[in-house]
């Protein structure tokens, strides 16, 4: 464009003088200097837009698994859109961030939708023998090997569809963030160094916990990866899934509020994850990838026994990594 008019000028200028041609040539504008010469750098090479799948994985579980992570990117994607349109005007942003700052949010899910593929790897195999532990659907390797993931075969047997999302009594207050693969994946991805960062953590977990998140630590409410997974359902289901309507249910049951639930067990995990402690097995305050990984796996084993790698949310539904 500069260059364009700079030539236009120039000939402008040639033909009201009536000079010659050649010696407009020797008094021609100095090259602009903000057009950089010709150069063999390409920024996009060697970018992995694609999340690498370890060989451990057979056909059905590459098919399964390609298909849940294209949802996660989906509900990350639609996320951030809803909030690049609506902002904090959203009913749904002030629900689970309260009057944050978006960008952090947005920041967040660009990260799963656009970011490099290329430090995070999914396997299928058991390398950490945890698949073998009931109800273990999953799990960082952290310290073991700290951008894998094993995605264990409980997964890709009782893992919902995102195109059912609403469906089979579904509701977002009242169900798992792990009811569809595709959040599931959302929490695992956030683990991953690469997406988020040893800073997206479990700050908050219950549904109740994470409501009241935006009011008691504003700043937390905005990298929890709960709140997070919440968000990006309640959005997709209001905008997308069922238009205008959405599923978010009927709130946070009397049980699994942390000031009018009896003080069970799980009780006491769900009030516990409000305080920056690690007793539910989740380093709170920007731990280092690896010390949080083996929380993850040891200290929520310790938390509840019972159910073996699992704890037991105060709704009664049990949770595993
Ligand atoms: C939304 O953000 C603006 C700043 O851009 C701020 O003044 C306002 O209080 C926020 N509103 C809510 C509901 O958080
Ligand atoms: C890492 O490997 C050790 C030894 O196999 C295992 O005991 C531990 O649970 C693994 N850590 C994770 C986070 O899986
Ligand atoms: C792939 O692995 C799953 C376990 O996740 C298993 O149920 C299935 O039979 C395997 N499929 C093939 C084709 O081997």
């Amino acid at each position: 464009m500069i260059l364009t008019s700079l030539l236009l000028g120039a000939a402008l200028v040639v033909t009201a003088l009536g000079a010659p041609a050649a010696s407009s040539t020797e008094h021609a504008p100095v090259p602009d200097a903000t057009i950089p010469p010709a150069s063999d750098y390409d920024w996009s090479e060697g970018a992995v837009t694609e999340f690498p799948i370890h060989s451990s994985c057979n056909h059905t579980e590459v098919h399964q698994l390609r298909k849940a992570l294209n949802d996660a990117v989906k509900l990350a994607e639609h996320a951030s859109q809803h909030i690049l349109r609506f902002g904090n005007e959203s009913e749904h942003f002030q629900r689970y961030f309260g009057a944050s700052p978006t960008a952090e949010v947005i920041g967040w899910f660009e990260k799963v939708s656009r970011g490099d593929r290329g430090r995070v790897l999914f396997r299928c195999d058991n390398p950490d023998g945890n698949c073998d532990l009931e109800d273990y659907g999953g799990h960082w390797r952290g310290e073991n090997a700290t951008d894998e993931t094993v995605i264990c075969p409980l997964s890709y047997e009782t893992r919902n569809d995102l195109e059912q999302l609403c469906g089979l009594g579904y509701t977002v207050s009242g169900s798992e963030t792990n009811f569809y693969f595709a959040s599931d994946l959302l929490h695992r991805l956030y683990h991953m160094p690469a997406i988020g960062e040893g800073i997206v953590e479990h700050y908050s977990e219950t549904f109740a916990d994470v409501l009241n998140l935006p009011s008691e630590n504003p700043a937390n409410a905005v990298r929890n990866s709960d709140s997070l997974q919440y968000f990006a359902l309640d959005v997709y289901a209001y905008d997308v899934a069922v238009p205008g309507e959405g599923c978010y249910g009927e709130g946070p049951s009397e049980e699994s509020s942390a000031t009018t639930a009896e003080p069970t067990s799980s009780q006491v995990l769900s009030t516990s994850s409000a305080e920056p402690t690690s007793s539910e097995g989740y380093a709170t305050a920007a731990p280092s990838a690896a010390s949080s990984a083996t929380a993850e796996a040891v200290t929520v084993s310790t938390t509840s026994s019972a159910q073996g790698a699992c704890h037991t949310h105060s709704d009664g539904v049990v949770h595993c990594e």
